[in-house]
């Protein structure tokens, strides 16, 4: 994927995918002939490893390396070599892995000690990267050999595409969030973003939930507490980030490799911003059916003490397992599929069939922790009756 060829056509990919990243604030000449810069090694100079570079997945980089995947350099356990030498040592008290992390020193809005962690407790002091000046093969050497993210495991691949973010994926910030940390986006357009996808990407709703409480695939139910309204209201220039790269080691994908804009990125924050910031909570332990809490509370055995042949199962029950757990989203409503991923129908399927597939046995993009073969009779009861 990454060794093309071909070099005339990632050029021109890498000038289309530009605007996309935000309109190319500085774009030096991919420096083909200055060579001898001393980052060698890479056989065929800088300017092939930055053309073949991807700045999306740069992006993902920023933001936890780790978990990216490719990446093969384990999470590190001591602090990154530069944290001791923080300006202000008091605010930002963070230890190990974290201080690898490229925003917790540069910020969500790469603006450093100019941004939002000019103050509070990420504040380092450290200055943004924001409009750099340096040249692709300059960016290079320092993330590898002074930032020692060379040495920590990081390949060249890493790193140019680390470099090709820093180059072309920014954006300034300030040209989506206004001063009082509100999105400048289109409401209406941000909320048919939600609720379909921005390009090619899945519907934000399929796994946030149409209010955005829902835990997403892979999230544990009763950990998860950074739901999209929180993020989007909390920590504006969080969320660009993550909706235009995506979130790190899962299947949320970066919106700027969808073919996303950076409006829509505007549009969609500003959606985002009207969602509730958490589960409302009436006290009376009982699910308000709007599934988003990912906790129904009621999908509970029926008492009837069976679970021994197909007929066991209670269909009531098994609806409610449907809808707490959002299958809707991709199998649709009425569970006859095609509402998301190519999702099949499900109606009339078997209880071991839906057991196996969201205990993992079997492949499936959503898997239910805790799920019961009580949990797949009923469903299989309603699903039967549909
Ligand atoms: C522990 C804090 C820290 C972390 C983490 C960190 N940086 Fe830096 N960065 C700095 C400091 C300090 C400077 C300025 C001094 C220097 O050149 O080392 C800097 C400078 C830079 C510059 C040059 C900015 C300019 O004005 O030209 C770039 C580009 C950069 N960092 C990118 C990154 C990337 C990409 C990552 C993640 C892979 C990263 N940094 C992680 C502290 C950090
Ligand atoms: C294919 C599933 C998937 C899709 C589609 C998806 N996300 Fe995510 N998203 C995740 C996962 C998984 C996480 C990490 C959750 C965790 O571990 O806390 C996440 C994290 C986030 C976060 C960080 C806060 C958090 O929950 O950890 C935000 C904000 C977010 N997503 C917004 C969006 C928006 C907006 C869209 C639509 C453009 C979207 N997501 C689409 C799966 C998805
Ligand atoms: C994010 C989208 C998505 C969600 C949410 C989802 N599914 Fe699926 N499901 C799929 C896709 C795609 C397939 C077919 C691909 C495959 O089998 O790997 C599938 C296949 C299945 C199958 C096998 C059907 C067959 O005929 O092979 C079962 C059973 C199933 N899903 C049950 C569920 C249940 C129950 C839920 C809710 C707990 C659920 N799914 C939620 C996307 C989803």
């Amino acid at each position: 994927m990454k060794k093309s060829p071909s070099l005339l056509p990632m050029y021109v990919v890498a000038f289309a995918l530009c605007p996309l990243l935000g309109g190319c604030p500085v774009m030096p000449p991919p420096d083909g002939g200055d060579d001898g810069d001393g980052n060698g090694g890479d056989g065929d100079g800088p300017a092939q490893g930055f053309l073949d570079a991807d700045a999306a997945r740069g992006g993902a980089l920023y933001d936890k390396w780790w978990k990216v995947a490719g990446v093969t350099a384990a999470e590190p356990t001591e602090d990154h070599p530069l944290w001791a030498s923080r300006p202000d040592t008091q605010s930002n008290t963070r230890m190990g892995s974290t201080t690898w992390r490229c925003k917790e020193c540069h910020g969500w809005d790469y603006k450093g000690l100019d941004g939002a962690y000019g103050s509070g407790s990420h504040r380092t002091g450290f200055a943004g990267i924001f409009g750099t000046t340096r040249s692709a093969s300059e960016a290079f050497d320092l993330i590898k050999t002074d930032h020692g993210y060379g040495n920590a495991g990081l390949s060249d691949d890493d790193l140019w595409d680390l470099a090709k973010f820093v180059l072309e994926g920014q954006i300034d910030t300030d040209d989506l969030i206004d001063a009082s940390a509100a999105f400048v986006g289109n409401l209406d357009n941000g909320q048919t973003l939600y609720d379909s996808g921005i390009g090619t990407g899945t519907a934000c709703t399929v796994c946030h939930g149409a209010d955005g409480l829902l835990a997403p695939p892979g999230a544990d139910p009763d950990e998860h507490d950074e739901f999209v309204g929180l993020i989007a209201n909390e920590n504006p220039w969080e969320f660009q980030h993550k909706v235009r790269f995506g979130q790190p080691g899962t299947a949320m994908s970066a919106s700027v490799a969808d073919g996303g804009t950076t409006q829509d990125v505007a549009d969609l924050g500003a959606y985002a911003q009207s969602l509730p910031e958490a589960p409302v909570d009436d006290g009376n332990g009982v699910d308000d059916g709007n599934g988003g809490d990912g906790d129904n509370g009621n999908g509970v055995d029926d008492g009837d003490g069976d679970g021994d042949n197909g007929a066991a199962g209670d269909p009531a029950a098994g609806e409610a397992f449907f809808v707490a757990n959002n299958c809707g989203a991709c199998h649709c409503a009425d569970a006859i599929g095609g509402c998301a991923l190519d999702a099949p129908s499900l109606v009339g399927e078997e209880s071991n069939e839906i057991l196996d597939h969201l205990t993992g046995v079997m492949q499936h993009p959503v898997t239910v922790e805790g799920v019961t073969q009580q949990d797949a009779d009923d469903l299989a009861a309603w699903l039967a009756s549909l």
